[in-house]
């Protein structure tokens, strides 16, 4: 399946919602929080990554992911990455964590910051392996299930805003991830 990641779009934000809640439940983002974060761009970057969009491919998943950051410096902040479930573990997470660091490479931010629940397996394993590591923890954070937060930093280097993807006008990347 070909994948293209592209900006997100006000005309995503239906799609977007109806993944967000499948994925995160009561901890979802309201709609208006996306019309938000959109509306703050150029300080947030956010992108979503199609399916089968250049072939005229036929897919159940046309929404395979998504993801944004606040592109604040020194330390962006990585607001969201998330794929959907029948597209898990395809390598997406890792496409779009690599554009994630790019954008806030480009952004010229020393580091890029998250936070996980500590019993999140998948996405702490995806962060390590792209470099993040542990700096602090916030106990009990989330609620109402008492979940430790971790935080985590990434330090980025110039190396690290050498686009991986197409020239303007293209799509922001296209690869197989
Ligand atoms: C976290 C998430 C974005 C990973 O996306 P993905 O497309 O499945 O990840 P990838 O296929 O690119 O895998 C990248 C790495 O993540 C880790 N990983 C992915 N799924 C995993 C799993 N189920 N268990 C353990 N590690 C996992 C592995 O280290 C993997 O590298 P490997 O393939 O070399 O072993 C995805 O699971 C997701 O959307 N989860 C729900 C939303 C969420 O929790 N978002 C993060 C909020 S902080």
């Amino acid at each position: 399946m070909t994948a293209r990641l592209r900006p997100m779009r006000w005309q995503d934000i239906d799609a977007v919602d109806d993944l967000e809640r499948r994925l995160f439940g009561t901890d979802a983002w309201s709609p208006a929080s996306w019309w938000s974060e959109l509306a703050a761009r150029p300080h947030t970057a956010y992108a979503v990554l199609e399916a089968g969009a250049d072939r005229g491919e036929v897919t159940d998943v046309p929404l395979l992911g998504y993801a944004g950051l606040a592109r604040s410096r020194p330390l962006a902040d990585v607001m969201t990455i998330a794929v959907h479930p029948q597209a898990q573990g395809g390598g997406h997470g890792r496409q779009l964590m690599r554009w994630l660091i790019e954008q806030a490479a480009l952004a010229g931010a020393e580091a890029l910051m998250l936070e996980v629940r500590a019993d999140n397996a998948a996405a702490r394993a995806l962060y390590e392996a792209k470099g993040f590591g542990q700096i602090s923890v916030r106990r009990r954070y989330y609620q109402p299930d008492g979940v430790d937060a971790l935080v985590m930093r990434r330090r980025l280097t110039p190396a690290d805003g050498v686009p991986t993807t197409r020239p303007a006008a293209a799509p922001l990347a296209q690869a197989a991830p």
